[in-house]
């Protein structure tokens, strides 16, 4: 069987814990494609972790690299890219994804976004907030941005990472 050579990247957005990462491995696997992590090249960038940047220098500066390396990733293809969940809180961020990639929405009710992120301490913004209602809240926020964004919606509940991936490809 030929490999599939897309013409565009595939880039995964969504509120932390919906599953960007892990999808991002599987179907870099599953396509024989590169999966970039936009998160870990920031961590990687600064020597430091996401929380540590956070800290050390406050979310704007984050905000930057992030929108930094969002730039100067749109203009490859044929890349799985994991998104930060905040990515889409700047609309010159989805307008660089959206040069040259479909925008795959994943999706998790806030139970389970919840349940996944438990005893994670990865992520400032929840930070002493690791309940319910913030996510709750913060998940209604961002929600019109996130559909604003997306080329398409999947959703995880109760669905195995090679289902998701599957249903992933076939929308492609
Ligand atoms: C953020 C999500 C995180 C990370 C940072 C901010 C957000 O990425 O970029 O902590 O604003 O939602 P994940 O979605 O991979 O957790």
């Amino acid at each position: 069987q030929s490999k599939r050579l897309f013409p565009y990247s595939i880039a995964l957005i969504g509120f932390m814990g919906t599953g960007k990462t892990t999808i991002a491995e599987d179907l870099a696997e599953k396509l024989e494609m590169r999966s970039v992590d936009i998160d870990t090249l920031i961590q990687e960038k600064m020597g430091m972790t996401i929380g540590e940047i956070f800290e050390n220098y406050g979310e704007a500066h984050f905000r930057k690299m992030e929108s930094d390396t969002v730039e100067e990733l749109s203009v490859e293809r044929n890349m799985i890219l994991s998104c930060g969940g905040g990515v889409v809180l700047s609309p010159y961020n989805v307008m660089n994804l959206k040069k040259n990639s479909k925008t795959v929405l994943l999706r998790a009710l806030p139970e389970t976004i919840h349940k996944r992120l438990q005893g994670d301490s990865s992520r400032p913004l929840l930070k002493g907030k690791m309940h319910l209602e913030h996510i709750e809240d913060l998940l209604e926020k961002r929600k019109p941005l996130y559909n604003e964004a997306a080329d398409f919606i999947v959703d995880t509940d109760g669905k195995t990472i090679d289902e998701i991936s599957k249903e992933i490809i076939k929308k492609l």
